[in-house]
């Protein structure tokens, strides 16, 4: 698909099969979000303050909380268990949250870029956020898939359910899943 197509193509879905995503397609969706492109420097698919890299991504899932780890473009579980209904509570109720058949969640450790550029990193790490958010919906058109990109959640609910530690701040969270024909 052109880059014309899968921009037109993009809506916000709100309603998915069952169908679980395939890990191939999961592994693209995540790449898509914090991929990384150049080995030699580590720099990734999306740009980044002074390559400061302050995202952390992670999937949620019928099996559990995962975390991406673009170091070796895999998965680690960290959470055992579905969660996908907690992670709906946390976003106020929302049910494409609870049936999604997996949501990506983006995280950010703001100091690794206020250690270089002072209270002005804040802000780099949402724009960051938003340029990971637009890969993730990007790619899931070009796979044939969907999301959603959900703003309104509790941000200490989410950080309580991925277990993040101290500084982790939750940014965005996009369920993904096949469209209803
Ligand atoms: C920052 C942001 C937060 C959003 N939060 C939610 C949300 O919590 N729930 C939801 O259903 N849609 C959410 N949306 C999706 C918008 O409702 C949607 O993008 C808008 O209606 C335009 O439709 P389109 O995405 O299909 O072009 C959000 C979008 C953005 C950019």
């Amino acid at each position: 698909m052109s880059f014309e197509d899968v921009a037109a193509k993009r809506r916000s879905v709100r309603e998915f099969s069952d169908e679980r995503l395939s890990e191939k397609e999961l592994l693209k969706i995540l790449f898509a979000a914090q991929g990384i492109t150049e080995p030699g420097t580590g720099h990734r698919s999306v740009p980044s303050a002074g390559a400061t890299y302050p995202l952390e991504v992670y999937l949620v899932n019928a099996d559990g909380v995962l975390h991406y780890d673009p170091s070796s473009n895999s998965l680690k579980e960290v959470v055992q268990g579905d969660l996908r209904a907690d992670l709906s509570e946390a976003a106020l109720g929302q049910s494409v949250v609870r049936n999604a058949p997996a949501s990506v969640v983006i995280t950010g450790f703001a100091t690794r870029t206020t250690q270089k550029y002072g209270e002005r990193g804040r802000r780099y790490v949402y724009m960051e956020a938003g340029h990971a958010a637009q890969n993730v919906l990007l790619q899931a058109v070009s796979l044939g898939l969907a999301g959603v990109p959900i703003g309104a959640f509790d941000d200490r609910e989410v950080e309580g359910i991925l277990g993040c530690g101290s500084g982790e701040k939750a940014l965005y969270i996009l369920p993904v899943g096949r469209p209803v024909q």
